[in-house]
């Protein structure tokens, strides 16, 4: 049987090369568990399963706590998801039934159902979150997706089929 007789010095600069390749190899596995997306399905930058889109009734609106966002269902069936972040500073704004207008408490904004600003100082709409209805009927909003808007407009909402 043969032996290999390696140099201390060709042994020292084999153990630097593969150093140095499972230094990169861990920065590369790093890098991509950075890169790849961290929200998951019903946390907040996820996507929300609302379940079927006859559950809410035409003039409801829905708060989803763990989305941050609204589910609002106008009284002509179309639907809107509304993000709680007042345009203003950023302050949960809560819905008030009474009114039916989200009323924020930090400086008295006030927007209607759709969002749209009724009182500054607000400087614009409330945001929306992307949704979209599944083939089977549910309601899916993905709050990784913001859509900036400077006021409420028909086309922002969703209508489900049939
Ligand atoms: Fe809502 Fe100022 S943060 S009005």
């Amino acid at each position: 049987m043969k032996s290999i007789k390696i140099s201390r010095r060709d042994f020292l600069g084999l153990s630097l090369v593969a150093g140095g390749a499972v230094a990169i190899t861990e920065s590369l596995f790093v890098g991509l568990r950075f890169l790849s997306p961290r929200a998951t399905e019903g946390e907040f930058g996820g996507q929300f399963n609302l379940g079927p889109y006859e559950q809410y009734p035409p003039g409801s609106v829905t708060p989803v706590e763990a989305g941050r966002f609204y589910l609002v269902r106008l009284q002509d069936s179309g639907f809107l998801a509304v993000y709680q972040r007042c345009t203003h500073l950023g302050c949960s704004v809560p819905y008030d039934q009474s009114s039916g207008q989200f009323v924020c408490p930090c400086h008295g904004s006030k927007f209607t159902t759709e969002g749209d600003v009724l009182t500054p100082p607000a400087p614009r709409a409330l945001e929306i979150f992307q949704l979209s209805v599944s083939e089977a009927g549910d309601l899916i909003v993905d709050t990784g997706t913001i859509i900036e808007r400077d006021q409420a407009d028909p086309s922002q909402v969703v209508y489900a089929q049939g």
